[in-house]
């Protein structure tokens, strides 16, 4: 198998954990950072000897070998990022979300075809042992009836403090794009499009602090059939409470919870004798706080094994794009009633 060379473009939380699990996969090289922060350009290339650049313009003089670029950066930075790895004619790895606005993920994805590039997203809960087992078993339920998802976490003052774009409109967008895109593309990728019905958002803590809501909710109907909600806050007390999901269908109910969709909690399905699933990984912690299940490692096996033409499971641009489109469909409604955040 060919080795596949990455950069990771924003050395920060997750670009740091890009760059460390990449170091340990065998067909992966690391061939250069891009860190906009001094300070932090200092630290990285000395913890991964090799050569930090401070924008993907100085790092496109040095004609590099690279297949793909991994953009770690900001939300709202992700296009003009992607954009600028493409026009180095690499592939492009995207964090979640793919960006912060449905046209430009359009262009990008325009931009890519064009290029005859691949772009790919960030989704690594995807690879936890409970999503691929929801995965498999969705189709035995027939009709769906309802679907709830809840996710209650906690984002404190600090969390918001300590960074210069997280509680941003521009680059950040809300916590539907920065902590619970996972499990809007959870929604979408079993269960196929949703239309949006309503929303509704409140703002409980952190004013002044960000300019976007800790809660909201919406509701929708999927095309296959079927309707459901989708609720959510970053301002659980102390610590993530739960991220859960609640399957009610023709053949059988479903509920997979825990404080990050790990544990099935309950399963009850026509002709189905449920045993059990491997164990879900720790999530990623990031100092006071908990992200999601850590499972990027996966995320980069399946494109070094598509880059090797080989069967890779894989985030697609275009599923990136629905993920956005469906969460810029409810901040629209945010952005038409509540000015006040
Ligand atoms: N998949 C996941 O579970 C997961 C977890 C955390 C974060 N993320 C995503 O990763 C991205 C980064 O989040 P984070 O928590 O690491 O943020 P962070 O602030 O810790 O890191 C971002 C880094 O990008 C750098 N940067 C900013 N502008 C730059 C530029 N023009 N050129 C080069 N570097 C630049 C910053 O200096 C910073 O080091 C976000 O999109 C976030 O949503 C995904």
């Amino acid at each position: 198998m060919r080795a596949i060379k990455f950069v990771v473009v924003g050395g920060g939380r997750i670009g740091y954990r890009h760059a460390t699990v990449l170091r340990t996969l065998p067909n992966a090289r690391l061939v250069a950072i891009v860190e906009i922060d001094v300070e932090k350009q200092v630290n990285l290339a000395s913890e991964f000897q090799v050569p930090v650049f401070e924008s993907i313009d100085a790092l496109a003089k040095e004609n590099l070998e690279i297949d793909v670029v991994n953009i770690c950066t900001p939300n709202g930075l992700h296009i003009l990022h992607a954009l600028q790895a493409l026009n180095l004619n690499c592939h492009v790895l995207c964090e979640k979300p793919l960006g912060v606005k449905a046209e430009q993920c359009q262009k990008l994805n325009a931009h890519k075809n064009r290029k005859n590039k691949q772009v790919f997203c960030v989704m690594q809960n995807r690879y936890s042992p409970p999503s691929a087992w929801l995965k498999e078993i969705v189709p035995l339920l027939g009709n769906i009836y309802q679907v709830y998802i809840n996710c209650f976490w906690n984002r404190n003052e600090a969390y918001y403090t300590e960074s210069n774009w997280k509680g941003s409109l521009d680059l950040d967008g809300g916590p539907l794009y920065t902590q619970f895109s996972h499990f809007v593309d959870t929604l979408l990728w079993l269960f196929g499009d949703a239309q949006l019905m309503e929303a509704s958002f409140a703002k409980h803590q952190l004013q002044g602090v960000t300019q976007f809501e800790d809660t909201g909710n919406f509701s929708f109907k999927l095309k296959q059939g079927g309707e459901g909600q989708f609720n959510y806050t970053t301002a659980a007390y102390a610590k993530n409470l739960e991220s859960s999901i609640t399957i009610i269908a023709e053949k059988g109910n479903i509920q997979v919870g825990g404080q990050y969709m790990e544990k099935v909690l309950f399963c009850n399905i026509e002709r189905y004798d449920f045993k059990s699933i491997p164990k879900t990984n720790a999530p990623n912690q990031y100092g006071q706080y908990s992200g999601s299940a850590a499972n990027h490692q996966h995320v980069f096996e399946n494109v070094i094994a598509h880059l090797n033409h080989m069967p890779a499971k894989l985030t697609t641009a275009e599923e990136g794009l629905k993920v956005v489109e469906l969460i810029e469909a409810v901040y629209q409604i945010r952005e038409e009633k509540y000015q006040n955040f």
